[in-house]
């Protein structure tokens, strides 16, 4: 028989079976629940495209096996928004023009939304960049990143999310 694990994913509970005991988080998202938001650049932890937060905490997903997280909290990029109400780091992104290609943007926002919960960056540039440093961009729009997640610290008292 196979394993399974309970999660509340994006708010909602899930009774998962694992087919392969081995299979990451990041494949579980993207190719068994339908949440393809999830990006996979490297598949080895180093570029962070893959960051979701799991019990509030930024990891990789694709370094991280489902198995070991029975009982957790998941949040995807997919949970974030309120309907067509944008969460206020996805506003960020896009108003201070943190994207190109897109590819990168969800485990940035995520990342980001989950340096501000920790809330040991504030407002300092520097401090953002160090605490977005394991999210890699291909395009270097690391300068709007930068910026959108000033933007998104500064209104943060509502998004702790
Ligand atoms: Fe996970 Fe690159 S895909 S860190
Ligand atoms: Fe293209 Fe970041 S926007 S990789």
């Amino acid at each position: 028989m196979s394993p399974s694990i309970s999660l509340t994913l994006n708010g909602a509970k899930r009774d998962v079976a694992l087919d392969d005991p081995r299979v990451t988080l990041l494949d579980l998202l993207r190719e068994r629940l339908a949440l393809p938001g999830t990006k996979k650049g490297c598949d080895r932890g180093q570029c962070g495209a893959c960051t979701v937060l799991v019990n509030g905490r930024r990891v990789n997903s694709c370094l991280t096996l489902a198995a070991t997280l029975d009982g957790a909290e998941i949040t995807t990029i997919e949970g974030l928004a309120a309907g067509d109400d944008l969460h206020p780091v996805q506003a960020a992104f896009i108003e201070n023009d943190a994207f190109q290609c897109g590819y990168c943007t969800p485990g940035q926002i995520m990342s980001a939304v989950g340096l501000i919960a920790e809330d040991r960056a504030g407002e300092d540039l520097e401090r953002i960049r160090e605490g977005m440093s394991g999210n890699i961009c291909r395009c270097a729009a690391y300068h709007g990143i930068t910026l959108a997640v000033r933007q998104a610290t500064r209104g943060s008292a509502g998004i702790k999310k």
